[in-house]
């Protein structure tokens, strides 16, 4: 029996590869078996395009199951012939966001709706939008263990201090026990040829252990990644033999590791 990993994948930018981290990760994890379920919780429903897919109707959104009352089972789409699915995200998501400020357990209504109508997969993998605002406290509330993609660019190497304290700031307020654990950062779009970037990544050491948070290797920078996803398909399904899909294996060790040790 394996233990489910809930991972909230946050981050305080746009732009830095959350939804590719969600769709690579998820896929291979699928390549070792295990089972996951992505859930788009971004009112702009990237992960529609980075999985091939039209559009869902409120009803098969997950903003339907967040939704006051909401009774019925996640509207699920396979992806990939994979143990991968995805639940859809919607642009209702705005306006839930507001409704949840107001009702009462609004941050915990992802984590309750995932406790009452529970996913079967090994990992449930949840792709924030870039806005820390009441639907990435939900993605806390909800997540075991938080994962966070960073650019090699100033503002966000100097924004991961923040972020890290936004979420100790959640963990104490929604009094989250046990506390859900950055399980690490993962440098993002990294482009070898760019000085700044070379900078930025071996400077990433030394914060990562002042916040005494694991630090991934990088995923590289490459066009393929938008070659890929345009096509709505993983770049180890579009490129199986490109030297970035390697980028994604020690992340994907750890977080399969994890569904083991968790339930030993
Ligand atoms: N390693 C990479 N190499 C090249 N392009 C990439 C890479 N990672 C992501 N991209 C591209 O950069 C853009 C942003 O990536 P992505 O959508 O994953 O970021 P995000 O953090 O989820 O953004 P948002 O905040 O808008 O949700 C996309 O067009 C994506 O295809
Ligand atoms: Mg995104």
């Amino acid at each position: 029996m394996s233990q489910q990993i809930v991972l909230g994948i946050l981050a305080n930018a746009g732009g830095v590869g959350k939804t590719t981290l969600a769709v690579h990760l998820a896929y291979e994890l699928g390549r070792k078996g295990l089972s996951a379920a992505l859930i788009d919780l971004d009112p702009q429903r990237a992960l529609d395009v980075f999985c091939g897919l039209a559009a869902a109707d409120y009803e098969h959104s997950v903003v339907r199951v967040l939704s006051k009352g909401d009774q019925g089972d996640w509207p699920l789409t396979p992806l990939w012939d994979s143990q991968i699915e995805v639940c859809q995200g919607h642009p209702a998501m705005s306006q839930l966001a507001d409704e949840l400020v107001i009702r009462r357990r609004g941050e915990y209504a992802l984590a309750d709706r995932l406790r009452a109508v529970p996913l079967p997969h090994d990992v449930v993998i949840l792709d924030c939008p870039a806005t820390l605002g009441k639907i990435c406290e939900n993605a806390v509330a909800a997540s075991s263990h938080i994962l966070v993609p960073i650019q090699l660019e100033m503002k966000s190497v100097s924004g991961v201090a923040d972020l890290v304290q936004w979420l100790l700031g959640i963990i104490e307020d929604l009094q989250l026990e046990p506390s859900p654990p950055i399980l690490g950062l993962v440098p993002s779009l990294y482009d070898k040829r760019r000085g700044i970037h070379r900078q930025y990544l071996q400077q990433l050491p030394e914060v990562a252990e002042q916040l005494q948070i694991t630090l991934y290797p990088e995923i590289r920078d490459s066009a393929e990644f938008k070659n890929a996803s345009a096509l709505g398909l993983p770049l180890q399904k579009y490129r199986p033999a490109h030297p970035a899909c390697q980028d994604f294996r020690v992340l994907a060790e750890d977080v399969a590791n994890l569904t083991v040790s968790r339930s030993s």
